[in-house]
Formats: C-alpha cells, sequence, structure tokens
C-alpha cells in the first residue's frame, strides 16, 4: 500500500477490502486457549489475505506482566509519580515501552490513570496519586514514552474507577462538575497532550450506566468533547451488551467475542446495528494502527526475547530512590554513618519484602534485593549488623536494645480485587514498630506501601521513610538513601490522613457504598483539597517530603498580574508564568520540588487551593537558580455545570507558592477583570 497516503486514506482504502466477517474479527479478542502462543492478556489474530497485524494486548504497569520472563521489575508508578520528576516518568514509560516491544507486544495495557480517591483502594499503588493536575502530568509523560518505544498506550481505566470492592457492579454517583474538575483531566491530558492510542473503559458504573457502554462518557466526553481518535477497548469482561455497547460506542471487547463476536455479526446482519456504526469501530482501530505504525514497523521480538539489561536494572533502581519520600528525620539520625552497630527488623527487610502489589500487574521479578542484602552490603565490613524477622516481639526488642541503630521495615499489600480493610499496617507490625522504639530511640521506619497508611507510633521513632513498592532493587535503592549517597527528593503524591474516620471518603455511602452505590458526596473535596477545606491537619500532607539539605525560595514574580475573564478558557493556551529563586542552603546536594497552588475567590466554590504547576530542582550546596513556573489559565477558572463552560469570574485569584500543601510562604495575587 502507497505510504505517502495518510493513516485515515489507508484504513478507509481497507475497509472497502473488508469483509463483514474481517470488521467483526478486528472488533473482539480471542480467548486465550486459541493463542498459538503463550502470553499477553489479549489477542486478536492477523488478518493474512488483507496483512492486517495481529493485535497484542499486554499489561505491564510497572514492568511486562501476564506471567513474562526476563523482564525488568520497576518500582510501583506512584512511587514513580513521587519522584515528581516528569523527564524521569517519561524515561520509565521508555522503559516499559522499550521492554514491551521486544516481548511482542503493540498494545501495552496502562498507564492506570485514575484519581486515588479512597485512601483504601486495592490499585492505588498503579496511579500517580490523588490530584488531577500531578495526574495529567505523570500521564502524558508516561504515555510518549511508552509510545515512543513502538507498543500504543491505553490510558485506564475510564471512568470512575477508584474502588476494587464490588468492582464488577459498583456504580459511581458523581456531579458533572466533579467529573470535570478531577475525574476526567487526566483523560483529557492523556488525548490532547500525550496522544494517546487506546482508553480502556471501566468495570465500574457512572451514573448508573457501565462504563463501556455509556453514551455520556463515550460520545459525550471522550468523542465529542475531547474529540478523541482512538479507540476504546473494554476492561477484561467489563462488557455487557452488544447493541447498547456498539451504539454507545464501545471499539473492542476483550478479552473474548462473548458480545462483539457472533451476536455483534448477526446484529449487523439483522440492521440492529448499522454497517456504518461497524465501520466506525473499524477505523478508529485502523486509523489508530496506521498512525503508530504498526502496519509498517517491524517487530522482531516475542514473548520468549529476554528484555533484560544492566541499564534498565539501574533505572529501576534509580526511580526506587528519586520517589522515596523522607517522612521525619528528627536530630537528623539519617544519613546514616558507616561503623557502629545496626539492625535490621521485620520479615519486609529480609526475606519477603513487599516490592510490587498484585493482580493484573504483577511482574515477575529476575530478582529481587532484599533491604538486608543491600544495607549489609552498603555498611560494609565496618558496621557490625544485627537481623530479626520480628515474629518475636520480645527477641526484636532485645536485639534493638543492643545496637546504635534500628531499622525496622513494614509494609501494607495491596492487590486488585481487593481493597485493604483499613489504613492500619496489617499483622502486629504497630506493635514491633512500637516495641524496638521503646527499646531504642535510634528507631528508623522503612515504609514499603502502596498507600497512606496510620503511624501510631510515629513520636516514638526518629525517622520515618516512604519507600513505596520499590520493584527489583529494593536494598539497593534504600541503602543508597539511607547512607545519604543520594538526597531523598520524592514528594506525596496523596495525602497520609491523621485517622480513618477523617479521609475524605469516611461514610459507608461513599466507600465501598451501600446498595452497590458509591456516592461521591465529598464532589471536589478529594485528596488534599478535603483536609484543607475541612481545616483538618494531615498525619503529612500531599507535596511534602524532607531532604537531607535545605532551601529557600525569594523574589517570587507573576506574569501577566491581571488577565480578562473569558468564558471559552478551556481553549485558551496563554498561561500565567511564575519565577523565583530557589536556593540550596544546606551543605549537600539536593533536589526541591517547587509547587504553585491556585486559590480562587471564594464565591467561585473551589477547594481552598489546588496544585497548578509545579518543577523539580537540583541545586549543589549554596546554588541558587531561576524556576519558571507556567499556570495554564484553567487553573484560574471552575467548571460551570450550568453552562456546561469553564469560567473564570472577576476577582483576585491567589498563587501560593512552596514545597508542599501546607507550606506555601511566597504569595502574590492575580486579578481576574470583568469581560469587556
Ligand atoms: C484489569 C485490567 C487489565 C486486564 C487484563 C483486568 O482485570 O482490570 O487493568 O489490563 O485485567 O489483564
Amino acid at each position: 500500500m502507497n505510504k505517502s497516503l495518510s493513516a485515515e486514506q489507508r484504513a478507509h482504502r481497507l475497509l472497502r477490502a473488508m469483509t463483514l466477517h474481517d470488521k467483526i474479527a478486528l472488533v473482539h479478542g480471542v480467548r486465550r486457549k486459541a493463542y498459538p502462543f503463550k502470553g499477553y492478556a489479549g489477542y486478536v489474530p492477523p488478518n493474512p489475505r488483507l496483512r492486517i497485524p495481529a493485535l497484542r494486548l499486554a499489561d505491564g504497569r510497572t514492568g511486562v506482566g501476564n506471567g513474562a520472563k526476563d523482564v525488568t521489575l520497576l518500582p510501583a508508578p506512584l512511587a514513580a509519580a513521587a519522584s515528581w520528576d516528569t523527564a524521569l516518568m517519561n524515561a520509565y514509560g521508555r522503559v516499559l515501552g522499550r521492554e514491551e516491544w521486544e516481548k511482542g507486544t503493540n498494545v501495552f495495557l496502562g498507564p492506570t490513570i485514575d484519581i486515588a480517591r479512597v485512601p483504601e483502594w486495592g490499585r492505588a499503588f498503579e496511579t500517580y496519586g490523588e490530584d488531577p493536575y500531578l495526574n495529567a502530568q505523570m500521564a502524558v509523560a508516561e504515555i510518549r514514552g511508552v509510545q515512543s518505544q513502538g507498543p500504543i498506550a491505553n490510558a485506564n481505566m475510564y471512568l470512575t474507577m477508584n474502588q476494587e470492592t464490588e468492582r464488577f457492579r459498583a456504580n459511581s454517583v458523581v456531579d458533572k462538575r466533579t467529573l470535570q474538575e478531577i475525574y476526567l483531566p487526566p483523560f483529557r491530558a492523556a488525548i490532547e497532550r500525550g496522544d494517546v492510542g487506546t482508553i480502556m473503559c471501566a468495570y465500574v458504573q457512572t451514573n448508573g450506566a457501565y462504563s463501556c457502554q455509556n453514551p455520556r462518557l463515550l460520545q459525550g466526553f471522550l468523542r465529542s468533547e475531547l474529540a478523541f481518535q482512538g479507540w476504546v477497548l473494554s476492561d477484561w469482561g467489563a462488557t455487557h451488551s452488544t447493541l447498547a455497547a456498539a451504539r454507545a460506542g464501545l471499539d473492542q471487547e476483550m478479552p473474548g467475542g462473548r458480545y462483539y463476536g457472533a451476536p455483534l455479526e448477526k446484529a449487523v446482519e439483522d440492521g440492529q446495528v448499522s454497517m456504518v456504526v461497524l465501520n466506525q469501530h473499524v477505523l478508529r482501530i485502523l486509523v489508530t494502527m496506521f498512525r503508530h505504525g504498526l502496519f509498517d514497523r517491524r517487530q522482531q521480538g516475542n514473548w520468549q526475547t529476554n528484555a533484560l539489561s544492566r541499564s534498565h536494572d539501574l533505572f529501576a533502581r534509580k526511580v526506587a530512590a528519586q520517589g522515596t519520600v523522607l517522612l521525619k528525620n528528627k536530630d537528623n539520625i539519617l544519613p546514616l554513618s558507616l561503623g557502629g552497630s545496626i539492625a535490621v527488623v521485620g520479615a519486609d527487610g529480609g526475606a519477603t519484602p513487599v516490592v510490587e502489589g498484585g493482580g493484573s500487574s504483577y511482574v515477575v521479578p529476575p530478582y529481587v534485593v532484599s533491604p538486608l542484602e543491600g544495607i549489609r552490603r552498603r555498611a560494609g565490613k565496618a558496621t557490625h549488623f544485627r537481623y530479626t524477622d520480628g515474629s518475636n516481639l520480645a527477641q526484636a526488642a532485645r536485639i534493638a536494645g543492643a545496637v546504635q541503630t534500628v531499622i525496622v521495615f513494614a509494609d501494607a499489600p495491596e492487590s486488585e480485587g481487593a481493597d485493604r480493610p483499613n489504613l492500619d499496617l496489617p499483622g502486629d507490625q504497630d506493635q514491633l514498630i512500637s516495641a524496638v522504639a521503646a527499646a531504642n530511640p535510634n528507631t528508623v521506619v522503612v515504609l514499603n506501601t502502596g498507600g497512606a497508611v496510620l503511624m501510631p507510633w510515629l513520636r516514638q521513632v526518629r525517622a520515618v521513610v516512604e519507600a513505596w513498592y520499590p520493584g527489583q532493587e529494593d536494598g539497593n535503592a534504600i541503602a543508597g538513601v539511607l547512607f545519604g549517597d543520594v538526597d531523598p527528593s520524592g514528594k506525596l503524591p496523596l495525602t497520609f490522613p491523621p485517622t480513618e474516620a477523617e479521609v475524605p471518603t469516611a461514610t459507608p455511602q461513599q466507600w465501598p457504598g451501600v446498595n452497590g452505590r458509591s456516592i461521591f458526596s465529598e464532589k471536589l473535596e478529594v485528596g488534599y483539597r478535603w483536609y484543607d477545606a475541612r481545616h483538618i491537619r494531615p498525619l503529612f500532607p500531599f507535596g511534602y517530603g524532607l531532604s537531607y539539605t535545605s532551601f529557600r525560595l525569594s523574589h517570587l514574580r507573576i506574569i501577566p498580574n491581571q488577565l480578562r475573564s473569558s468564558s471559552e478558557w478551556a481553549s485558551d493556551p496563554r498561561s500565567v508564568v511564575a519565577r523565583l529563586d530557589v536556593t540550596n542552603t544546606g551543605h549537600r546536594a539536593g533536589a526541591e520540588v517547587v509547587q504553585a497552588y491556585v486559590a480562587q475567590p471564594a464565591a467561585n466554590g473551589e477547594p481552598p487551593r489546588q496544585l497548578a504547576a509545579f518543577a523539580k530542582v537540583w541545586l549543589n550546596p549554596g546554588e541558587t537558580r531561576l524556576v519558571k513556573l507556567n499556570l495554564n489559565c484553567r487553573a484560574f477558572s471552575y467548571y460551570d455545570a450550568a453552562t456546561n463552560h469553564w469560567i473564570s469570574p472577576p476577582g483576585q485569584y491567589r498563587i501560593l507558592i512552596g514545597t508542599s500543601s501546607r507550606d506555601l510562604p511566597l504569595e502574590s495575587e492575580i486579578l481576574v477583570e470583568p469581560r469587556r
């Protein structure tokens, strides 16, 4: 076929050559037992007559999934998001995309770009956290990275997928403004700026209609509003009908053809689904395949290819270290110095570290460096070393009392398919930490969790480090942070609440829902927006994280400092620029994440302040750098559900700048003037 034609022209030509049967074969996958090989989560066989390549869809939010061997297990997406470093997230996408492509995957089932609305959500580790802006930035970075390596990416799960409990039938009841301001922005960004090729509709229902047959979500938002040109595929088993789904805009059923195989073929023959509608589904798939080079690029690898490389191992370590968040460091107990004596305590520090989450994003690790191994190697012979798994509290306390420093490792496993029952560390880990800290005040706690946990022992310990699910390089990465080879520069991508009762989704009506309905009654007050609005002091706020050095922000300038009100902000490409100086005032090199939040006039009815821009800056001791933050006009507007427009009423909008959502020392205002 002539390659100078556009993707659309090539797809239309091909469509004309397709029989009804050819078309039907493209809009659904085949069951695993019909695969000619092992591996992949989904498969659409090739069409040799028309030279349509096969589609091989694989999981892999933290590495190639579905049981693949010889692939890198990266830290969880939440850990990567905690770096607040979009360049790192882009590289994360490149590594994933590269390994998937080498394994023969041409549709990569990630990233998960839903908002971590419910702190107990069993898939929180797969997300980028609780804020739409941070999520959007990370989504764009990762998707571009993945797609640069060959595979088409998949923004999932669309939409309001925020819990595992009753996930196959839960109905999210959520108002239009909240959808627009909180849940849609990552998808908007994935489409408009990430150029994502596919979107996965979710298991749950939104406002009474299943995602994969929801005209409001599929035709309304995706096609009319966001002009999405790619194809929508269903989550595995999330298709519930033939006619409703086909008419609402589901393009492809996965993994089999229960509704989109013979039943759809018959529905087209009977005229219940028009050929025009079927052609639209087929064209979206073909156009996307052409646009992303699937017809033209040779793919050599297959499921057996060894995708491992030393550089990917090192990258896994880098991400784990960059995403680690230092939450407490009393008397600068960290970084540790060599020599003396150390005890590592906890099963998570030894034989069974929790390095990843479970479910479809599970990756078979090529190896795992345990914290014990990593720390022992880094501490070297000069350090006297003890270890206990902590199963015997009295023994653990005895060992703790006999060394200079204790490092307790604790974890909270998470998996697709179930929410965490609460925010406690499971088992007797809280008691273990308390017992150890009572025996030795020089206690450092390292957490491996996929989201927030409560810390009843916080006052008793000197330091707390949140290392998330760190992947295969666990021990090496944490040793690097604890001994100061790496300055911790991660920031929380979600709030750590003070108690279970004070989270935004504390009522059973909100989570896990009553009679199958999960009411999003907190509306815009998701994550830190809730704590700010309710004047609740979080255990650790969104955006928070310490460093081994210190920073000063100064000389804030905002340009322009006035704007004119407009009814069409959504399409306004302008932005407001905040410039400031950041200085490393300490004695070590380190990185700071500068964050800008916008506080709208009270009458707009928005949460007290919302993240609008951020930048990560690396500085040597004494060094000062000018940082530029671009705040999109959208940050000075809200979604008016009455007119279905983003509007920006006249008034004073405050811009607050600092290093966490609760530490915003610099402030300026911007005046939005009435329309002329
Ligand atoms: C998950 C998806 C995943 C699919 C294929 C589903 O259960 O929700 O995220 O991509 O399985 O493995």
